[in-house]
């Protein structure tokens, strides 16, 4: 593809974003967000259990989309929304006016090979684009069965500007797919720091 073309194809997709957005933010500027939901188990049960919040789930993988939107409409939840993309562009075409609430990160692609490291989620500029949309008692959750991720996760959250550790419990629970393949899993909430 050239240069051209992967430019008009990410405009592409920012433009869709921006559209399917507008109207889900329409009525509420404030959301839950999941990145990287799959197939939107943990979503579903969460926008069942809290039906007075807006629930966007997010995923890369038109088909786990596709089958997330079955769920929800099976379960017949109006406050909860699945778009494909790829989360660094979802923020940056968030309204100005929208804030994140709760941010999810469950089992997110750990990436092991050290020349992959750029891909993984958890990363300085990520923090700084979440931190920018999140109101001050909204909480960063991350959740990963790969200790070396993990490990560095923490560091990266840790000599962050924007987000601080907390020891806070995790507030709601239902498994997803990789969670219930995962022998083991270490979880992190972050809240966002104040100025
Ligand atoms: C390992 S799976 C975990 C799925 C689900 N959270 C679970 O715990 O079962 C990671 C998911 O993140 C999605 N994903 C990876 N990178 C992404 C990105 N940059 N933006 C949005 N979704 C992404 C993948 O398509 C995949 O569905």
């Amino acid at each position: 593809m050239t240069q051209e073309a992967y430019t008009a194809l990410i405009e592409d997709r920012r433009r869709t974003l921006r559209t399917q957005l507008e109207p889900i933010l329409a009525d509420s500027s404030r959301f839950v967000l999941e990145i990287g939901c799959g197939h939107g188990h943990f979503l579903t049960a969460y926008a069942g259990a809290h039906p007075d919040r807006v629930c966007i789930g997010l995923d890369l993988v038109e088909d786990r989309i596709q089958r997330a939107c079955r769920k929800r409409d099976r379960a017949r939840l109006s406050n909860l929304h699945f778009l494909q993309g790829e989360a660094r562009l979802f923020l940056e075409v968030l309204p100005p006016a929208a804030r994140l609430t709760a941010l999810y990160a469950l089992f997110p692609d750990p990436w092991p090979k050290l020349r992959h490291h750029k891909h993984r989620l958890i990363q300085p500029d990520f923090l700084r684009q979440t931190a920018a949309a999140a109101t001050p008692d909204c909480r960063l959750y991350f959740r990963t069965d790969h200790e070396e991720y993990f490990a560095s996760s923490r560091a990266i959250i840790l000599a962050h500007p924007s987000w601080v550790l907390t020891d806070e419990t995790w507030p709601f629970e239902y498994e997803t797919v990789f969670q219930q393949r995962a022998s083991s899993y270490q979880s992190l909430v972050a809240i966002p720091r104040r100025a």
